[in-house]
């Protein structure tokens, strides 16, 4: 896989693709990452990218000229249908099942924009994709860049040492992680539960399987309309919903207090 990305800050991913898992896939050759500055495609002498709004009204609005000229020579060796991300809070909401998608492609190029917004010539020029990481603002494009390559890369195969890792996670299947635990068995009063100490294969497959479903259901209830869910799953759910208790070491509601 190849990921091009067209900033005005190539410092700011500096240190995140130097760092663990996306650093030793790099140096495996699993996958490459170049970071483009934006301003090397401009073509006036004060290299800029940006200008007043037409029609007025404050902050400034990035040029399409530069976004064009990027996209045009990092497409030009690419294979037909290569996506052109843009990375906005109006784009459709990054999920699992869209990075599963985008990781599909051998080469995918993400453009990064800042201030009010880009001329919207170049969003309809060249951008394939309008992606949003969340319904918040950031100040600009790269830290939601950052989170489409890191979700990505390790979706690419022999990433992950252990390869079964993203298949079996229960997210790519549309449910929550169960909890989990390491050494002690106790810590301050606090006992790790029996099931998973008990050496019982199917127990804790099933004790597992419960607490995933009844995290989904408490946290993220509209996640259950779009599981795969089995008949042990329904019936799972119907127990859980007999024993509403809290889960282990649930995190305390805020009072509202600040
Ligand atoms: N740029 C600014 N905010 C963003 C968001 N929430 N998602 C993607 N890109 C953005």
């Amino acid at each position: 896989m190849h990921i091009d990305v067209v900033t005005i800050f190539p410092d700011f991913f500096r240190s995140p693709l130097q760092t663990s898992i996306l650093a030793r896939a790099q140096q495996a050759g699993l996958v490459t990452i170049q970071i483009h500055d934006l301003r090397t495609f401009t073509e006036d002498k004060h290299r800029v990218v940006d200008d007043y709004p037409y029609g007025g009204g404050p902050g400034m609005v990035m040029k399409a000229q530069p976004f064009l000229a990027a996209t045009e020579t990092l497409r030009a060796d690419s294979a037909d249908g290569t996506p052109v991300i843009f990375f906005t809070p109006q784009g459709r909401p990054l999920t699992q099942q869209r990075v599963c998608e985008f990781s599909e492609y051998q080469h995918l190029i993400l453009l990064c924009g800042h201030y009010e917004g880009v001329d919207e010539r170049a969003r309809q020029a060249v951008v394939t994709e309008e992606v949003s990481i969340g319904d918040y603002v950031l100040t600009g494009g790269e830290p939601a860049a950052l989170v489409l390559i890191d979700a990505l890369v390790r979706l690419v195969p022999g990433v992950l040492g252990n390869e079964s890792s993203t298949e079996s996670e229960s997210f790519a299947k549309g449910l929550l992680e169960h909890p989990h635990y390491t050494r002690p068995a106790e810590l301050d009063g606090m006992r790790v539960p029996e099931v998973l100490l008990s050496g019982h294969h199917e127990q804790i497959r099933r004790w597992r399987r419960k607490h995933s479903l009844r995290r989904t259901l408490t946290r993220r209830p509209e996640l259950l309309r779009t599981a795969e869910l089995t008949e042990e799953d329904h019936k799972l759910l119907a127990e859980i919903k007999q024993q509403p208790q809290k889960e282990p070491q649930e995190p305390t509601q805020a009072s509202g207090d600040i």
